[in-house]
């Protein structure tokens, strides 16, 4: 440990020195995730004899890719041995640096573990950490660190969010821009700014969330309007086709004129019966009182 090189900037020696179980970093790209990743994994992995540590990314090839050479590089005083078949590196106290992909999950069941990384978290499935990787640090209990840009309100947002509440001690968030990294010149950032959309600017350099839960909303609401839409369409299109078929097998353009007369035949029938039943009624209260009339002038006489 003593031949190592540690290196960090002010932001990864943050999050390094903090004594919580579960970090969860978003920061956006270029911050150095990946880099402060490599030097937990070498240090953990010094730290448990004969044991083993994962990084994991997305593929096996992104894990390769991004981690690989890193490791070789930061690691060497301290490896033994390099397989890159395995894609395992062993160093001196005997314990192992896998590099794993979340895409073939079988290749991370039944272990033990003392620490790993979830690199790039927000590109893939939380079952890899849910249903294999969790379980894998319960007997040592072992710590962990997700790391990414956020994408959207996806589980990295909503695990980001959780630990940055910090309802549960296990759990701490933090959050960088590629501006906190100083090895990167900020007059760069800003071209890149230019050639940019305002939304890529901010998800990628940024790893703005303010932003992402604004994009979730707009998103929301024109999922909602284009599903209306469909709604309405859909609506008219089967009145259309109902009519189509109302004019086609149903009825013949003289149907229409006999059904209308029978209406008509019917409704005047009903209008007469209630003619007939108040000229009735009229003409009984005429004879009632045309009567009480007469009896009054026979009583006069
Ligand atoms: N502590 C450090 N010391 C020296 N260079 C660093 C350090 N942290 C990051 N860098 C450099 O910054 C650049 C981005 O780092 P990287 O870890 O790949 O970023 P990210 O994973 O956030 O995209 C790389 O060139 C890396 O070597
Ligand atoms: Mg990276």
């Amino acid at each position: 440990m003593t031949d190592l090189n540690v290196q960090l900037l002010p932001w990864q020696q943050e999050v390094y020195s903090d004594p919580t179980r579960f970090k969860v970093v978003a920061a956006g790209r270029r911050t150095g995730k990946s880099r402060l990743a490599a030097w937990m994994l070498i240090i953990n992995a010094l730290q448990t004899d004969k044991g083993q540590v994962f990084y994991v990314a997305p593929t096996q090839g992104q894990a390769r890719d991004i981690m690989w050479q890193t490791l070789l590089e930061l690691g060497n005083p301290v490896i033994s041995g390099a397989h890159i078949n395995n894609l395992q590196i062993k160093l001196v106290n005997g314990a192992m640096i896998s590099l794993k992909g979340a895409d073939r999950p079988e290749t991370m069941r039944g272990v033990s573990l003392k620490f790993l990384v979830m690199d790039e978290y927000a590109d893939m499935k939380p079952d890899v950490w849910e249903q294999i990787l969790r379980p894998a640090l319960a007997d040592q209990k072992g710590s962990a660190m997700f790391i990414g840009t956020p994408m959207g309100r996806n589980h990295f947002y909503e695990l980001y969010k959780m630990a940055e509440l910090g309802d549960d001690e296990t759990y701490k968030g933090w959050h960088f821009t590629s501006y906190d990294n100083p090895i990167l010149d900020p007059d760069e950032i800003d071209t890149a700014k230019k050639s940019m959309s305002s939304y890529a600017f901010r998800q990628e350099f940024m790893a703005s969330l303010r932003h992402t839960a604004v994009s979730c909303l707009k998103k929301k609401m024109l999922d909602l309007a284009r599903k209306n839409l469909l709604m309405v369409i859909i609506t008219l299109l089967s009145i259309w086709q109902d009519l189509q078929m109302y004019r086609k097998s149903r009825l013949k353009p003289n149907d229409l004129t006999r059904r209308q007369l029978l209406w008509l035949k019917r409704a005047s029938k009903a209008g007469g019966l209630l003619i007939s039943y108040m000229a009735v009624g009229a003409s009984k209260r005429l004879h009632d009182e045309s009567l009480k009339q007469s009896e009054t002038t026979n009583q006069s006489q």
